[in-house]
């Protein structure tokens, strides 16, 4: 149940898996390192914390030399979690299916990038005082703090926006209005994926009322290389009450940019209900936990964190979204099966649980790169392949899907005929530079 191509390999020098392994992968763990010194270093000298976090870091220190030096990849140890198993039959298939032992620079990219995060999470499972220990809440919180303008700019936006609905004027009767709207809530849940936040789109409230939005979205949808917001929409203006899925990707402004997405569609009554779906340990470094949602929350909350510009539009912002978390429209639903290395190609098979609570739902919102990575299956398509063609048996599972991606790995289909030509020619690094998007949306509940 795997796409029948090559999927990009770790030894593979001209795709970003290289340096990820070579360069990326050592930093992180360092940074791990560093953070769990920073950690120890502020525990009094007979906290039982103590011991147990220097064998936490001998083990970082420990991964990070196998890793460096391309050791083959060992099965987990049974750390009481209930996906050892399933990542060491995983292990075994690749070793086989690759006819030798996999090791870090020379195996799926895919697997070798979730094993890593997930032999992370291995020694503080094994640990007793560290178990709900975040190796990245750090980091995720200082990325966030430095992203106080945008943040600020989308709270003041947003009070407006549910003032107008509120006062039933001017946006809410105007078909064209209304959707140039939905297209700026899409775009800034989009752009909040990428690494470069200049893209967003910054519509004034007079902006939208007089319908000059349209040309800040044309112009950051010029990055966008294959847009279906228009499908997208033509699904979501005629749904009343439903309930949309967000499959969340990053901690900080993105989460907080998905939440403004999610609030919209809640304040339109496009939605009654938004579920939300975390990863249960450190994932890619800046992945959701559940924890920070109400980390989101709580800083927001802070003027010591952010100071904010209008302190007013920032607490009606928290004030709206608690309500909706209290009265049980925005609901947090994690699922072991987001951190397995499997693509979702495996979603039917692996976690039919999963699949059917997804198939109740009216659409589902994958966000970001390794959601695009697992929807595809990672392989080597060329980059012209159908969507449903890269997606395997998603496009056939009973799911309302939509895929909000920033490019940042190699990946990439759906693409016209001629345009990958033309991105090389402008700029090398167009897949993996998080400057362009791709907006994937498909119906396989027809
Ligand atoms: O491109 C670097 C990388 O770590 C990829 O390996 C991974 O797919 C992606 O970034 C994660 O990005 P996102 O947070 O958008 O899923
Ligand atoms: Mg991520």
């Amino acid at each position: 149940l795997d796409a029948p191509l090559p999927f990009y390999l770790t030894s593979d020098k001209k795709s970003f898996a290289w340096p990820s392994v070579v360069e990326r992968y050592p930093i992180i763990l360092t940074q791990a390192i560093d953070d769990m010194h920073r950690t120890i270093s502020s525990l009094p000298a007979d906290s039982p914390k103590l011991p147990e976090g220097k064998k936490i870091i001998a083990g970082i220190a420990a991964l990070k030399h196998e890793e460096q030096h391309d050791r083959v990849l060992t099965p987990l140890p049974d750390d009481g979690d209930a996906d050892v198993k399933d990542y060491n039959d995983e292990l075994k298939y690749w070793n086989e299916r690759e006819g030798r032992e996999i090791t870090w620079f020379s195996g799926p990219w895919l697997y070798v990038e979730c094993y890593l995060y997930r032999r992370l999470h291995s020694l503080f499972a094994q640990s007793e005082h560290w178990k709900s220990y975040d190796l990245f809440h750090r980091q995720k919180t200082d990325t966030f703090r430095s992203s106080a303008a945008a943040v600020n700019e989308l709270a003041v936006r947003f009070g407006e926006l549910v003032r107008d609905l509120e006062s039933h004027k001017g946006l809410t009767r105007d078909a064209e209005a209304q959707k140039l709207l939905f297209l700026e809530m899409a775009q800034i849940s989009l752009w909040g994926n990428a690494t470069d936040l200049s893209l967003l789109t910054n519509l004034s409230y007079e902006d939208i009322q007089k319908l000059q939005g349209k040309e800040a979205i044309a112009k950051s949808a010029a990055n966008i290389l294959v847009n279906n917001l228009d499908k997208a929409w033509g699904f979501i203006s005629q749904l009343k009450g439903g309930r949309i899925d967000f499959v969340l990707d990053n901690a900080g402004f993105e989460l907080f940019a998905d939440l403004i997405f999610a609030t919209y569609l809640l304040e339109t009554n496009h939605a009654q209900t938004i579920v939300l779906h975390p990863k249960d340990f450190g994932w890619f470094v800046s992945d959701v936990l559940p924890a920070d949602v109400a980390h989101c929350f709580s800083q927001l909350r802070d003027s010591t964190f952010f100071t904010p510009e209008d302190r007013s539009a920032m607490d009606f912002l928290i004030e709206r979204w608690m309500e909706h978390y209290a009265e049980g429209r925005i609901v947090i639903r994690p699922n072991h099966f987001w951190t397995t290395g499997h693509s979702y190609w495996r979603l039917p098979t692996c976690a039919p649980e999963l699949h059917a609570d997804l198939q109740e739902s009216d659409l589902v919102i994958f966000k970001g790169d390794l959601n695009f990575r697992k929807l595809t299956g990672d392989a080597m398509w060329p980059r012209t392949t159908p969507w449903t063609n890269a997606i395997g048996p998603l496009a056939t599972s009973g799911l309302r899907t939509l895929s909000l991606r920033t490019a940042k790995a190699d990946v990439m289909v759906g693409l016209r005929e001629g345009l990958e030509e033309e991105l090389d020619q402008k700029d090398t690094k167009w897949a993996v530079n998080g400057k362009f998007a791709v907006v994937f949306y498909h119906d396989a509940k027809k």
